[in-house]
């Protein structure tokens, strides 16, 4: 790679260094890359490969990339190693991608009441407040079980998505992933069988699972040998459109499914350590920290949801709440390299960069997102920056929450594409518009910054707290 210019220290120590520092100052060393190469890729070091940094220029040549070209699995695969840490049938068949983007995003009026419903009641559960009472809550911790417990009421429905064993199991499942990856990645490939009987509990999860989800499939599946393919209270949950798909049915396969899903829901972006819960977090803090936006939020969500309920159609109307999140997204951000590929073949880039076979590449998502030639004033933090954006341009499909082009990074692009972000959105508008309506909520005696980075992941800082106070008028 040394055809492509690196940003750091210099030398085989230097670059160690470098990517050391990444560790806690990714963001600013792409920055230096991305300032001082304009337009062009560069190259910054991490611990153990360099990562060629892409521009905003370069976001079409990903696009347009087969899976044999640039992969977004194979880049994942050496610190996740899914095979071994989900279970190969997951991996060989993944039958829940296309669940997720057909049924699960197809079927959002049915899901939102649901989804809803479980929102007020985790909140309630998880704040316990007394009436009138101020109480400084720890942001991540509360929203990670908020966000589980809305999840799984889509995923595996109610009852179970209230058992308190079933969410503390996918709650630890992304940190358990991860470090089991880690220990994995340090083993050469033909040791990774052997190396992932002591390194992993995967079996014990799926097993865990499993005795949660047994009884649930023998009724269903009871009930569908009974009805046939509809009845009244059919489940529209993931977990019943898996069985509808008729390709496992056995216990130990869907837990390990849905453990699959979960992990999708929170980890997954490739460098991120949370998605929905962080990306919540972090939207609480910007709001928190700029009270005067609470009002006319209030405003919006009151008239609307007022007038039409908790419906998909009444969160589509949510203009304000949508730009806020998005803005929250775009400031904050989830990763300064995002849309992580590994070629899998020698490349050429349309402005005739060279990739060699191996490498790792990212796009710097981050930096994009703060680029002044492309957002105007992008340091400052404008809750209705992208409302605006529609105004101005008539365009009202490239600004919404769930919009990707190379502009906005969120929830990647090209093949790779989050395919569970019209459900991510759709959480995220319920989870913000509902905290609005019915709480107050102001920073603690003590400013935190809404995000840490860890490596090239930006996560909701989770010593961050906010006051939250139920309120009396909903
Ligand atoms: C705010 C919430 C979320 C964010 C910010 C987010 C972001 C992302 C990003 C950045 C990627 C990588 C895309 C790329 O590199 O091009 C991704 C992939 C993925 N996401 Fe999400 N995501 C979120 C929520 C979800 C949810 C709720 C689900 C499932 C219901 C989900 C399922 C997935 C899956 C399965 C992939 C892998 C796609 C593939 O392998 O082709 N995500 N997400």
């Amino acid at each position: 790679l040394n055809h492509i210019p690196s940003v750091g220290s210099f030398g085989p120590l230097g670059s160690y260094w470098t990517a050391i520092k990444s560790l806690t100052n990714s963001p600013k060393i792409v920055q230096e890359g991305y300032n001082k190469y304009k337009a062009a890729a560069f190259k910054i070091p991490n611990l153990g490969h360099w990562v060629v940094v892409l521009n905003r220029d370069h976001v079409d040549d990903i696009i347009r990339a087969s899976d044999k070209e640039l992969s977004f699995h194979a880049a994942i695969d050496d610190y996740v190693r899914p095979v071994y840490t989900f279970g190969r049938q997951i991996i060989d068949d993944a039958y829940h991608y296309s669940i997720m983007k057909s049924q699960l995003t197809h079927n959002l009026s049915a899901v939102v009441p649901d989804v809803a419903d479980e929102i007020v009641a985790a909140l309630d559960e998880t704040l316990d407040l007394t009436e009138n009472e101020w109480k400084c809550v720890p942001v991540l911790k509360t929203v990670e079980k908020v966000v589980c417990r809305a999840g799984n009421r889509a995923f595996v429905g109610y009852p179970l998505c209230r058992d308190s064993d079933w969410i503390e199991l996918n709650m630890q499942l992304t940190n358990a992933i991860i470090k089991e990856g880690f220990i994995l990645s340090l083993f050469p490939k033909f040791m990774l069988p052997l190396a992932a009987r002591f390194a992993t509990k995967t079996t014990n999860r799926v097993k865990h699972g499993a005795r949660h989800l047994s009884p649930i499939i023998t009724e269903r599946l009871k009930r569908m040998e009974e009805y046939g393919e509809k009845w009244n209270d059919k489940p529209d949950d993931f977990l019943q459109w898996c069985l509808d798909e008729g390709k496992e049915t056995s216990a130990d396969l869907l837990a390990a499914r849905m453990l699959a899903i979960n992990f999708a829901a929170t980890h997954v972006s490739g460098f991120a350590f949370g998605n929905n819960h962080t990306t919540f977090a972090q939207t609480l803090y910007c709001l928190a920290a700029n009270p005067q936006y609470i009002q006319p939020l209030r405003e919006e969500v009151q008239t609307i949801v007022g007038k039409d309920g908790w419906t998909k159609e009444a969160l589509a109307k949510l203009r304000k709440v949508e730009s806020f999140l998005k803005e929250a997204q775009r400031f904050e951000g989830n990763a300064s390299l995002g849309i992580k590929r590994r070629a899998l073949k020698d490349i050429t880039l349309s402005d005739g960069t060279f990739v060699p076979k191996g490498t790792y590449i990212c796009v710097a998502s981050h930096a994009i997102h703060h680029d002044p030639r492309i957002y105007e004033d992008p340091d400052t933090f404008d809750p209705y920056r992208y409302m605006k954006l529609q105004e101005k341009q008539g365009d009202s499909s490239r600004y919404q929450l769930v919009a990707v082009n190379p502009e906005s990074l969120m929830f990647g692009i090209g093949k790779a594409v989050c395919p569970g972000r019209f459900f991510a959105a759709m959480m995220l508008k319920l989870m913000f518009a509902h905290i609005i309506l019915s709480y107050d909520l102001k920073l603690g005696d003590i400013s935190y910054s809404a995000s840490l980075c860890i490596g090239p992941a930006i996560v909701a800082n989770s010593s961050a707290k906010v006051m939250l106070r139920r309120r009396s008028d909903e």
